[in-house]
């Protein structure tokens, strides 16, 4: 009898840690992630905003070769994504993706994303090569009006 009352004493503290704790990751927090964005456009400006459920993360990487590289602990649910603008164009992405077949692809804890003139790569590290998985969304031509000379 006080062996159970004990027991339940001990579990009302357990739930009692659990209901206290703001997130469950904190007890179990998820492995270290990262997410590295390289820009390898040719003399291009790249401005890249992602997000996940809790951060936002802006940078511009103003040269190639620039890059932003952020790491993370992932639990459940766990994404991260980008949208990228350049003068070639913009487009949005999933970077990381707890549960998914897209980290397998990663091939490790390292998502790497390349942005470059024809899209935006993923570099698979198991393979160490690159796979196209998103194209720019070109930029609405600028219709400029023309001046015209007018003469007095
Ligand atoms: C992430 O981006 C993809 C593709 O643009 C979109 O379908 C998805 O809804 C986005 N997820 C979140 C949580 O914003």
């Amino acid at each position: 009898m006080k062996g159970t009352i004990l027991r339940q004493f001990s579990y009302s503290l357990l739930f009692l840690a659990f209901s206290i704790c703001p997130s469950t990751s904190d007890i179990f927090p998820g492995k270290k992630h990262f997410v590295r964005v390289v820009n390898d456009l040719e003399a291009k400006r790249l401005d890249v905003h992602c997000y996940s459920a809790d951060d936002v993360i802006d940078r511009t990487l103003s040269t190639k070769g620039e890059q932003l590289e952020f790491e993370f602990r992932s639990v459940v649910n766990t994404y991260w994504n980008c949208s990228m603008n350049s003068v070639v164009g913009h487009v949005g992405i999933e970077a990381y993706i707890s549960e998914d077949p897209l980290i397998d692809e990663c091939g490790g804890v390292h998502c790497i994303w390349n942005a470059r003139e024809d899209g935006i790569y993923l570099y698979r590290i198991k393979h160490s090569d690159y796979v196209k998985k998103y194209d720019w969304i070109p930029k609405p031509l600028r219709v400029r009006s023309i001046k015209r000379n007018v003469r007095p």
